[in-house]
């Protein structure tokens, strides 16, 4: 057990122990989980539900568009049980393909509505379980000390003023940044969104893997801005990194990050299990003590201090049925491949 995984151990005893007398059915056994959160929270995650189930779980994390790739690639032969967090765009095309299992849960009725939309958006393949807004996030000292001017908007992020200052995630591999690229489609209609993000390219410094690796970035000083969600934002300043979170003037998209069992999942009772236990607002509500801060899908789950609230802020209509559609993301992120990722620097 690492230092981290004592501390997370620690962590669910104390907030966790009462979930263990919630009467939950103890089935000896195994479970093969795909996390695409924060790998702090997968770990929790892993450790509470093994502290109160008598199940084995074997854990990977992977970012959503690697995870339903993977999915995607083992449909023949399932290695996977549950593929829970990650952007919901990804989910509902694994829904739409038949990748994952019909499931409806008891708890559906105590979730907010974007999380059960999810669900009849999917014809119950998938479900949402938090859910968060994208935004623009930078380094205060580093603005400053280069005399760069505060970006406000998505457009102000073409300016050749911030030429290598700008870190984002790849589409392909990143839930979070596909979301950036349907929320600036959305804004700005396709042509004149991919004009943007050409533009934008010539500041870009570096298309990470994983989604909230360009924020972690700009905390440490390593880029000036980085385009995540809002929560990733917020964790690092909950651990002392001096940034400013930035709500784009044109407004802004959101995921709803969701949950899905994996069609002909071996562990199958156990699945559910899991998924009981992660819609349960006892489990959501211990989220923050991994530094994860958005808003949890069940009602009664304590909403952690600092999160991004949705109704405070500029949403777009996000049209989760067009951009969480396979052909239109293969549509978009091919053009992403053949007209930002190579356009000149
Ligand atoms: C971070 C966020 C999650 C989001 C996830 C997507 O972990 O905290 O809210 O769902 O990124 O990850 P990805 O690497 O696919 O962008």
């Amino acid at each position: 057990m690492t230092i981290r995984n004592s501390l997370f151990a620690t962590v669910a005893i104390s907030g966790l122990l009462a979930v263990a007398t919630a009467g939950s059915a103890h089935a000896a056994g195994r479970l093969n989980v795909i996390c695409s959160a924060d790998n702090e929270w997968c770990e929790m995650m892993e450790t509470a539900f093994e502290l109160e189930h008598d199940i084995d779980v074997s854990m990977v994390r992977k970012s959503s568009g690697e995870a339903y790739a993977q999915v995607r690639a083992e449909a023949a032969n399932p290695k996977l049980d549950v593929w829970w967090a990650g952007t919901g765009d990804p989910h509902l095309q694994a829904a739409a393909e038949g990748l994952t299992e019909e499931y409806q849960s008891p708890q559906l009725g105590n979730l907010n509505d974007w999380a059960v939309r999810q669900a009849k958006n999917s014809g119950n393949r998938t479900v949402g379980v938090y859910a968060g807004a994208l935004g623009i996030g930078y380094n205060n000292d580093l603005l400053a000390k280069k005399g760069l001017p505060a970006p406000k908007c998505w457009e102000d992020l073409k300016d050749p003023a911030y030429k290598g200052e700008i870190q984002m995630a790849n589409p392909n591999s990143s839930g979070t940044s596909y979301t950036a690229l349907a929320t600036l489609v959305q804004i700005f209609g396709e042509e004149k969104a991919f004009d943007l993000l050409k533009e934008m390219h010539k500041n870009v410094n570096q298309y990470t893997k994983s989604g909230s690796a360009p924020i972690k970035a700009a905390a440490v000083g390593e880029t000036t801005i980085g385009i995540t969600f809002m929560h990733d934002m917020v964790a690092q300043i909950k651990q002392g990194a001096n940034l400013t979170v930035v709500s784009p003037c044109e407004g802004t998209g959101y995921e709803v990050g969701s949950m899905s069992i994996i069609k002909g999942a071996r562990n199958l009772e156990n699945a559910k299990i899991w998924y009981e236990f992660a819609l349960n607002p006892r489990t959501q509500s211990i989220a923050e003590d991994a530094h994860s801060y958005q808003v949890p899908s069940n009602k009664e789950s304590k909403i952690p201090d600092g999160a991004p609230r949705l109704s405070e802020l500029k949403l777009i209509d996000y049209d989760f049925a067009k951009y969480g559609d396979a052909e239109t993301r293969r549509h978009l992120l091919s053009r992403w491949d053949d007209e930002v990722k190579t356009a000149p620097q």
